[in-house]
């Protein structure tokens, strides 16, 4: 098969390294010109350590659609919108969609799925799909076992998704019909990630980091139902999943911008201090108007909101939730 990817930078050139292995042909484009460069030289600036091969990066947006049936969108959320509009532009014949990101659009709190459908033009879209779950790109790069989930509403676009990304080696895929539950899942994690990173930040230990991804998970759960997706898939690879890997390692960006805050530093400096995207920032304010849209107790969003949003001080924000009524589990 031939795979465009779109966005060439961590999570981006690990995935086309999967495609790259699975022996399909592989382009890639990105804005940033000197990715492109790095990789056609056999290398990647994120991963000195790895060889990049059988990828070809490409300078324009134009010819990595041309070259593909399938397109991969890999680039944090807030540029989505923009991206799609321009390819929509471009587009010429009708493409399967791979939407690999994670997160939740500022300001709209669209996932991906909504975004594809707003901007490109239905007869271009053959399919639509979401591939996401546990995965660092340090440890995927790698090639270490790693089980992600392909979800489409159209059983058959799930399972070519599946197949495309599936090996017998270290990358198996599940599939699911919970579009919904996978996008918005893997987007919420994220602000508990930050969170879980708050606490460390502040001196607090691994007792307060499995409460807060047990009770976390209960908060992904009524956002993911709140906006249509299924409960059992918020405690499947795209929630719980992620979540445990994220809120605990790092590795995420999320969970390291939230140590920088937990010790003082403004949510607005952390992100900025951050090479890649923290997409939990957004996805904090994005859980947190569902939240009051579609009245659901979310203590852990809402503190987080006040401590990134406020400027309340971390340590206020966890007596806050801490001093709420005593109730059974
Ligand atoms: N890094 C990971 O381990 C990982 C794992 C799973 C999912 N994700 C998700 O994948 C997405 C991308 O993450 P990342 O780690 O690759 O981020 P990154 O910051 O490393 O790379 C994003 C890339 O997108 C490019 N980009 C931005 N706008 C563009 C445009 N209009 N056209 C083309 N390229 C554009 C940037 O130049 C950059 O190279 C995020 O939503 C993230 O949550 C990341």
């Amino acid at each position: 098969m031939n795979v465009s990817v779109l966005g060439a930078g961590a999570w981006g050139i690990t995935i086309a390294q999967a495609l790259a292995d699975n022996k399909h042909n592989v382009a890639i484009y990105d804005v940033n010109k000197d990715f492109i460069d790095s990789i056609n030289n056999g290398t990647h600036p994120f991963f000195t350590e790895n060889k990049i091969e059988n990828i070809k990066g490409l300078y324009t947006l134009k010819e990595a659609l041309d070259f593909a049936n399938y397109i991969v969108i890999c680039v944090p959320t807030k540029y989505t919108r923009g991206l799609l509009k321009e390819v929509n532009t471009l587009l010429t014949n009708e493409k399967v969609f791979i939407n690999v990101s994670k997160g939740i659009e500022p300001d709209t709190s669209k996932c991906v799925r909504e975004i594809v459908y707003d901007e490109i033009d239905k007869k271009y879209i053959r399919g639509y799909a979401s591939l996401s779950g546990p995965s660092h790109a340090e440890e995927l790069i790698q090639r270490k076992l790693t089980l992600l989930v392909s979800a489409s509403e159209n059983k058959e676009i799930a399972k070519e998704v599946q197949l495309l990304f599936a090996n017998g080696e270290y990358l198996r895929v599940y599939t699911s019909s919970d579009v919904i539950g996978c996008e918005i899942g893997g987007a919420i994690k994220n602000a508990i990630a930050i969170v879980s990173g708050v606490l460390t930040g502040v001196g607090l230990g691994e007792n307060a980091r499995a409460a807060l991804i047990s009770r976390g998970i209960l908060e992904i759960e009524r956002v993911v139902v709140a906006m249509g997706g299924k409960k059992e898939t918020a405690y499947g690879l795209t929630g719980m999943g992620d979540l445990i890997v994220t809120a605990s390692s790092y590795n995420s960006r999320n969970f390291k911008a939230g140590i920088a805050i937990g010790k003082g530093e403004s949510a607005a400096d952390a992100e900025k201090n951050s090479v890649q995207t923290v997409e939990g920032i957004r996805a904090i304010e994005a859980a947190y108007q569902i939240g009051k849209k579609h009245n659901i107790e979310l203590p852990i969003i809402n503190a987080a909101y006040s401590v990134v949003y406020e400027n309340v001080d971390p340590i206020k924000a966890i007596k806050g939730v801490l001093s709420r009524e005593l109730k059974a589990e």
